[in-house]
């Protein structure tokens, strides 16, 4: 294990920090709240935690519009209840990461304010300008993620600028050196402070095309799905030169020891993995959505793992995640009961898994009423099932009201069922998924094939996916029945260490193991009698 840097044996938690805990009773979480929380995330066994921008901010898109990257918004806290938060997390032995935005700031950052002075205001060439079309029209036909157009008019100086995002989220011009030169200090800043890595924002995003060509349209485009998607968006994502800023990007963040580079990307398989860069000179963790777009069927899952597998570099380290804020929660998009399944999944699979804050109790999407709506992507684009206020509900931690998240009116609505669905009922309940999940943490810390180990995966009987973890000669074997029927499976031996349900632990299996519908299990191999 000691082979391994800490961001490859290690499981990182990601919360939301507007929705973890609030510590002063705003409705909004907060640093404070972090912090009363750390002695959770160190009984559950994770060994890092990842938290979304905590900048000072407008929240036109609740952070990522950031107007300062080197302080912390007043909604949140000081820059010393960081340092303090930090200190706490690295005393119980939970690294910190930190989400880094490098594409866009807030039309409010005074960089972006300073460059609408005029054509020659001093950080104009510090984001992305072009003129009207013709028609006046913006200058082609690049479309916001967040709806409409990528270009807003500056009527004062008659130009458009570019924004992937809310036009509140204007895009930084990567190829001025002067930005590179600027948010490399950013980086410095946060990584002197001691925080343990970095997670870039929308990394394939951060070149486009010179030429500013059009894209062209996405056939596979149907009614009911976003407009912008109409396009496939060659020109603006995902473009050569991104390759290189990342390693330039990676060379900052290895000026200091023990860092990890994580990257966001939304990508075809075969092209996330180029983003580990050529040797390994890339993002550390250029993070997959494979478990969270793949259908939830055994040979779907079965075949991205192994493909992922055959996919990656030998220098790249994979990782895995069910979900995050921008993304449904795990448990509505899986059978009932599945939901112990995706835990199994997610921490034996090889590789890095990140754990959505609340996704250990099973929590659902809530249920956001219309006045309730917070996020831009449901205001823009109302009704395509695209908002994200339903994953950001706040954490549940108990039956109180608003879930103990805040004394105040929650920002969210809390999500139905946290009466029954909440940490403090489940840490109590040895049947809990939370105690699942515990489980599970301890057991890849016990366990260096879960945490390191090859995989191997394995031929299975439909329905059923199987595959082999083996580390330092000890051979694990994790099978997981996705059929809504009892499954035996044959040619198992080895001892149960683990079952989804709780069934057959440390009963030593000699021909075949059966497991009920939604069941899962790790087992070992037979001991060697020979070594007594
Ligand atoms: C990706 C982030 O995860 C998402 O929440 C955000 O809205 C966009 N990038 C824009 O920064």
């Amino acid at each position: 294990m000691a082979d391994f840097a800490w961001w490859q044996r290690g499981v990182i938690y990601q919360l939301y920090p507007r929705s973890f805990q609030d510590g002063d009773g705003d409705g909004v979480g907060d640093l404070a709240g972090i912090r009363q929380r750390l002695d959770y995330l160190a009984w559950l066994g994770v060994d890092a935690v990842w938290i979304p921008p905590i900048y000072p901010s407008p929240m036109a898109d609740f952070g990522y519009d950031i107007t300062d990257h080197c302080a912390i918004d007043p909604l949140f806290g000081t820059l010393a209840e960081f340092d303090a938060l930090l200190a706490e997390a690295h005393e119980r032995g939970l690294r910190v990461i930190l989400d880094f935005v490098p594409n866009h700031t807030s039309d409010m950052h005074p960089w972006f304010q300073d460059a609408l002075r005029g054509r020659d205001a001093a950080h104009r060439d510090w984001y992305l300008w072009a003129d009207p079309a013709a028609d006046g029209g913006p200058p082609n036909n690049w479309r916001s993620h967040f709806g409409g157009p990528a270009w807003t008019l500056d009527p004062a100086t008659g130009q458009y600028y570019l924004h992937a995002f809310l036009k509140e989220q204007p895009d930084l011009n990567w190829r001025n050196p002067a930005v590179a030169r600027a948010m490399a200090q950013v980086m410095r800043f946060w990584l002197d402070r001691g925080v343990d890595g970095l997670r870039l924002d929308a990394t394939w995003h951060l070149i486009k095309d010179e030429h500013l060509r059009n894209n062209p349209p996405d056939p596979s485009w149907h009614a009911g799905l976003p407009e912008h998607e109409k396009l496939a968006h060659v020109y603006t994502s995902d473009r050569p030169e991104v390759q290189r800023l990342v390693c330039e990007l990676r060379q900052v963040v290895d000026e200091y020891p023990d860092r990890v580079l994580i990257g966001e990307l939304y990508l075809p398989i075969e092209r996330v993995v180029a983003y580990y860069g050529t040797t390994g000179n890339g993002i550390h963790l250029p993070a997959n959505a494979l478990l969270i777009g793949a259908p939830w069927d055994a040979d779907s899952i079965g075949a991205a793992a192994d493909r992922y597998e055959a996919l990656l570099p030998v220098f790249g380290w994979p990782n895995w995640a069910l979900g995050n804020h921008d993304k449904p929660r795990i448990a509505g998009r899986v059978p009932p009961g599945h939901s112990r399944l995706a835990a199994l999944l997610l921490l034996t699979l090889r590789g890095t898994p990140t754990l959505y804050y609340g996704d250990e109790l099973g929590m659902r999407n809530g249920e956001i009423p219309p006045a309730a709506i917070r996020d831009p992507i449901e205001r823009n684009m109302p009704g395509l099932g695209r908002g994200r206020d339903p994953q950001r509900t706040p954490m549940q931690w108990d039956d109180s009201p608003n879930a103990g998240f805040s004394p105040g009116q929650p920002w969210l609505p809390v999500a139905a069922g946290f009466e029954t669905v909440n940490v403090a009922g489940q840490r109590a309940d040895d049947a809990s998924l939370l105690t699942l999940y515990r489980r599970l943490l301890q057991l890849r810390r016990a366990e260096p094939a879960l945490a390191v180990g090859r995989y191997a995966g394995q031929g299975a009987p439909p329905g059923i996916l199987r595959y082999e973890r083996e580390h330092d000669g000890r051979c694990l074997t994790v099978v997981l029945n996705f059929n809504e029927t009892p499954r035996r499976i044959p040619g198992l031996q080895g001892r149960v260490l683990l079952s989804t349900l709780g069934r057959d632990e440390g009963r030593d299996i000699d021909d075949s193991l059966l497991l009920l519908p939604g069941e899962g299990a790790i087992l070992a191999g037979r001991p060697d009698p020979a070594a007594g």
